[in-house]
């Protein structure tokens, strides 16, 4: 069957407190009408309406590479009144489906459930049973058959009415044909002076629909955002959900609390990640993984049986298979290390390429370099790889020995098995096998003596 789904998202959100449209907020880093927007995706034969009204503009761009048919609304009247902005173009024949962009974490298992309830003569209704449904509708069952008649919203409720724990997640689904007459029929006399989209459930009783109600197998499911509070809980939920998702796949987490991971993850066997790491983008890591405490990878492919070791920042960059690295190192964009490469501490790398089982061990920046295989660099060692203007590259040949403190003025190569002699400034290319260094001799200045402190007169 086709399936029409109609996204709300024309609502201000004046309890965010932000200039910043209520569904472009986001939850591990996806706009919560992303998250909607990419379920209903998930439906097959669907046609998405997106109702706008607060930062129309703005709301658009953020998914201008989506097939979506926006809608604006510019006077927020109510539920109804937004589902009715979409009436003419609801196929009468398709099945709707009712969203809010504000309500982030429903799974596509709720939605195909709804679905399948619903037909030419059954509405299906999206309604749980609440601890606390302060705010929510409420679903009114005739008391013998137990069969919906109406809802009623908390703020036209009697206080016997205001008793019922069913509440109204307000998803919901209906044909069509049936859908467009009854939004035709609704007023706004009630306390709010809304047109009400939960008036159609009565008029459908009206008009001889059943009403099907189903649940969502949690109460996070159907939790909307409407200040920064819910918005940090369902960030949380997210990840804790996604944190699950990776320990069933066999993932060591130290603790699936302190996890986030902002965007996708593969992984293989036994990786193990202590607390606080954050993966955004895309990732892939191997087998044998383990990374330390504190680190930040974005869009890195590790190889198997890589350490990395506390407070590291990776992005952009692929690290061998054996590597081990930091703690304290910054991968940059562009870094491609080898297998068996150490990274050590305080040492930052860009846009360069190490090759295998070659060592950068404390205190060093490599940029825009090539360094080959087996090569040491030792401590402090530092490419001068801008002048300011225009960068340049520094080739280190395989099996060089970089000694401490040594400044590489790019572009420079240094030799295959060349030793660079601590302390030297190398501003031209040096020669294979050879040791050469650029520091003056040592000298000791005999009878040399410390100033001392002059009188005062
Ligand atoms: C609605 C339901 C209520 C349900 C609750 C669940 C109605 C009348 N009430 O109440 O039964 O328990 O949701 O959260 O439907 N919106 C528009 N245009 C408008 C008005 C709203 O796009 O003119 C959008 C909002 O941006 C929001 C959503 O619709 O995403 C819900 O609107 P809101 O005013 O929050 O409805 P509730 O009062 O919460
Ligand atoms: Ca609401």
């Amino acid at each position: 069957m086709n399936l029409t789904t109609i996204i709300l998202a024309a609502g201000k959100g004046t309890r965010m407190r932000s200039q910043l449209p209520k569904v472009l907020h986001s939850i591990s880093h996806k706009s919560l009408l992303r998250h909607v927007h990419d379920l209903s995706a998930g439906l097959e034969n669907n046609v998405i309406h997106i109702v706008i009204g607060h930062g129309a503009e703005q709301v658009k761009k953020t998914l201008a590479d989506s097939m979506v048919n926006w809608i604006e609304q510019t006077q927020q009247l109510g539920t109804g009144h937004a589902v009715q902005q979409v009436s003419g173009q609801i196929d009468d024949n398709s099945m709707v489906l009712i969203l809010y962009s504000d309500v982030p974490l429903l799974k596509l298992k709720t939605l195909q459930t709804l679905l399948s309830k619903a037909n030419e003569k059954t509405l299906a209704l999206l309604t749980l049973n609440l601890a606390n449904p302060t705010g929510y509708g409420r679903i009114v069952r005739d008391g013998c058959s137990g069969k919906v008649l109406r809802i009623v919203e908390e703020k036209d409720a009697t206080e016997i009415e205001k008793k019922i724990v069913e509440g109204n997640t307000g998803i919901l689904a209906v044909q069509g044909n049936a859908l467009k007459k009854w939004l035709s029929q609704l007023d706004n006399n009630n306390a709010q002076g809304e047109y009400y989209l939960t008036d159609i459930i009565a008029l459908a009783v009206a008009d001889g629909f059943e009403i099907a109600t189903t649940s969502p197998q949690t109460e996070d499911e159907v939790l909307g955002v409407n200040d920064k509070l819910q918005l940090a809980h369902l960030e949380r939920v997210y990840q804790l959900q996604q944190a699950q998702n990776l320990m069933k796949q066999g993932v060591t987490l130290r603790d699936p609390n302190r996890f986030d991971l902002r965007g996708l993850l593969e992984v293989g066997e036994d990786v193990e990640i202590d607390v606080n790491v954050i993966f955004e983008g895309e990732n892939r890591l191997g087998n044998n993984v383990k990374i330390g405490a504190n680190c930040s990878i974005k869009n890195a492919t590790i190889g198997d049986n890589v350490i990395i070791l506390e407070n590291c920042v990776i992005e952009n960059a692929v690290v061998g298979v054996n590597s081990r690295i930091g703690p304290f190192a910054r991968l940059r964009p562009e870094t491609v290390l080898a297998s068996e490469t150490h990274i050590g501490n305080f040492v930052e790398i860009k846009k360069s390429v190490i090759g295998q089982g070659s060592k950068v061990n404390h205190l060093s920046y490599i940029g825009d370099s090539l360094v080959g295989k087996k090569v040491n660099i030792g401590a402090g060692t530092i490419t001068c790889n801008y002048d300011g203007v225009n960068k340049f590259q520094t080739i280190i040949e395989d099996g060089a020995f970089i000694g401490s403190d040594t400044q590489l003025v790019a572009p420079v190569t240094v030799g295959k098995n060349a030793t660079i002699g601590a302390g030297s400034t190398i501003t031209k290319d040096t020669p294979d096998n050879q040791l050469t260094l650029s520091r003056g001799k040592q000298i000791s200045v005999p009878n040399w003596q410390r100033p001392v402190k002059k009188e005062k007169l």
